[in-house]
């Protein structure tokens, strides 16, 4: 009887709890509700940022940044809870998405079709990390991978994942690296990674994360464009090896970060050769310019590396979370990614496919989302064709800034810009500290946020620095840009002579 009794009891209380959670079921009534509420905020939002004099690019209440709302136990209304997300997320903070984004790597800034590549997966469920599960999913991404090693000419046999980014992009390659020279961690303090001081840290943090922190990381001296110097990097190879330690790895860097420049691969790819060594290529910036034909002669030798690193939340204007790996040897990621026997748990199911390599046995990951719809669905929606266009649009916005600025004899620019970075200063008045100067030009232009600008400090030298990524940036951006900063300059130039 008290079983009988337990059991109602048991009972009752699932019936209860199946109606009180029947809410996470959203009805169709509801769902194209909160769809038209979430439209109607992208809408306003993508109708602001394509206006030239839209809102500030950086709202400076620091009020905005503080949330409000208490996680609750009671449900909050769906539109107040729409309305606080977009004010906050939208409207405080630096946008990247904004067309005078001009700072760091401009990343993250996702058309349409590439934020519905995020959403669709997410409605869908789509569990892309083992072929038994969403075959086509696993397909796809394979696909992506394949056009990728194919855009850099590495040959048949490559292997890769689409990450989180290049930074887990760059990690999961010098694991690779490390496993196919089979070094041991009795070894590591004297393993030697060889780069540039311009090289990006990604590289030194996925040292630390593959458990190298300990080895050497070598920084070459670069030439007067920033490029690193081949001969310096033979010469540190051979100094090492006759001091008794163990080069193993060469990172060669396709655009950098704070200067744009691209290291000379090929000739990078010759030592590599001669010293039997690893070079991977961070292209996590400069990968895509490889779709503009005028670009091809800056990649030579790229094909050549042993792994490469490319960014589509940079270079394809795909929304963040996007990084893609390739390794020429496939076989090394998936021996240094996968277990040499499946999981107890998995025993019985054809969860792989041999034809089919799955995302989990080429990276670290195990679920994850089905990131390759990022690039799947904006590559097939508007073609490559418009993006070749819009990277050489970059382009030429750069060395149109670039002209522009150098034509008025009012700033220093120590570099023209072989992909979209820009770098000068302002020259200073007599008797002014010329890095003070710029450190006060470049506060002035973010004080209205009317742009968004970064610093590149190269040696004790300190410059401003445009990168232009944004699919929305164009002409009249650059332009605005341009006479922001001369009007900036010119009233700094005044005060700083009125104060003489
Ligand atoms: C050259 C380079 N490599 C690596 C990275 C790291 O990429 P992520 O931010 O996607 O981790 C960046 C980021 O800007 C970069 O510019």
């Amino acid at each position: 009887m008290a079983k009988k009794n337990e059991e109602h009891d048991l009972r009752q209380r699932l019936a209860d709890l199946k109606v009180k959670t029947s809410v996470l079921e959203v009805k169709e009534v509801d769902r194209e509700a909160m769809t038209k509420k979430t439209v109607q905020l992208i809408n306003a939002h993508d109708d602001n940022v394509t206006r030239l004099t839209c809102d500030p690019i950086k709202v400076l209440d620091r009020g905005s940044f503080e949330t409000t709302g208490e996680i609750s136990e009671s449900p909050v209304d769906f539109d107040y809870v729409m309305q606080d997300f977009n004010d906050r997320l939208v409207r405080a903070g630096v946008i990247p998405g904004h067309p005078m984004f001009l700072g760091f790597i401009p990343s993250g800034h996702g058309t349409y079709p590439a934020a519905l590549g995020g959403f669709l997966p997410a409605v869908f469920t789509t569990y892309s990390t083992v072929h038994m599960e969403s075959p086509a999913a696993v397909q796809i991404e394979n696909r992506l991978i394949q056009w990728v090693a194919d855009l850099f000419g590495y040959p048949a046999g490559h292997a890769g994942n689409i990450s989180s980014g290049g930074s887990l992009a760059t990690l999961t390659a010098l694991a690779v690296a490390r496993d196919s020279r089979q070094l041991k961690a009795a070894d590591f303090h004297r393993c030697v990674i060889y780069c540039s001081e311009f090289t990006h840290y990604a590289v030194q943090k996925g040292l630390r994360a593959v458990g190298m922190r300990e080895a050497v990381l070598r920084k070459t001296s670069v030439d007067k464009s920033f490029k690193m110097s081949t001969l310096d990097l033979e010469k540190q190879i051979k100094e090492d090896k006759e001091a008794g330690l163990l080069p193993f790895l060469v990172v060669a860097t396709v655009g950098t970060t704070l200067t744009g420049s691209v290291d000379p691969v090929d000739d990078i790819a010759d030592v590599c050769e001669r010293h039997q060594l690893w070079l991977h290529v961070d292209a996590a910036y400069g990968g895509f310019f490889a779709l503009c034909d005028d670009m091809k002669q800056l990649f030579v030798g790229v094909e050549r590396s042993d792994s490469l690193v490319v960014n589509p939340h940079k270079g394809l204007f795909i929304s963040s979370g996007v990084g893609v790996l390739v390794v020429k040897d496939g076989e090394k990621l998936q021996q240094t990614c996968s277990l040499e026997q499946t999981p107890s748990v998995y025993t019985g199911m054809q969860f792989f496919s041999a034809e089919h390599l799955s995302p989990c046995e080429l990276s670290f990951e195990l679920t994850r989302s089905f990131r390759g719809a990022q690039m799947w669905l904006p590559l097939n929606v508007f073609g490559v064709g418009v993006f070749r266009e819009a990277l050489e649009e970059k382009l030429l916005l750069a060395r149109y800034f670039y002209r522009k600025l150098k034509e008025t004899g009012e700033f220093e620019l120590p570099l023209e810009p072989e992909l979209s970075v820009v770098l000068f200063r302002a020259t200073a008045p007599p008797d002014v500290d010329i890095n003070n100067f710029n450190q006060q030009l470049l506060e002035d232009l973010l004080s209205d946020g009317k742009i968004f600008m970064t610093a590149a400090v190269l040696g004790d030298q300190y410059y401003l620095r445009v990168c232009v990524l944004c699919f929305r940036t164009h002409i009249e951006h650059m332009d605005l840009c341009f006479s922001l900063i001369r009007e900036k300059r010119g009233h700094l130039w005044g005060s700083a002579q009125s104060n003489a």
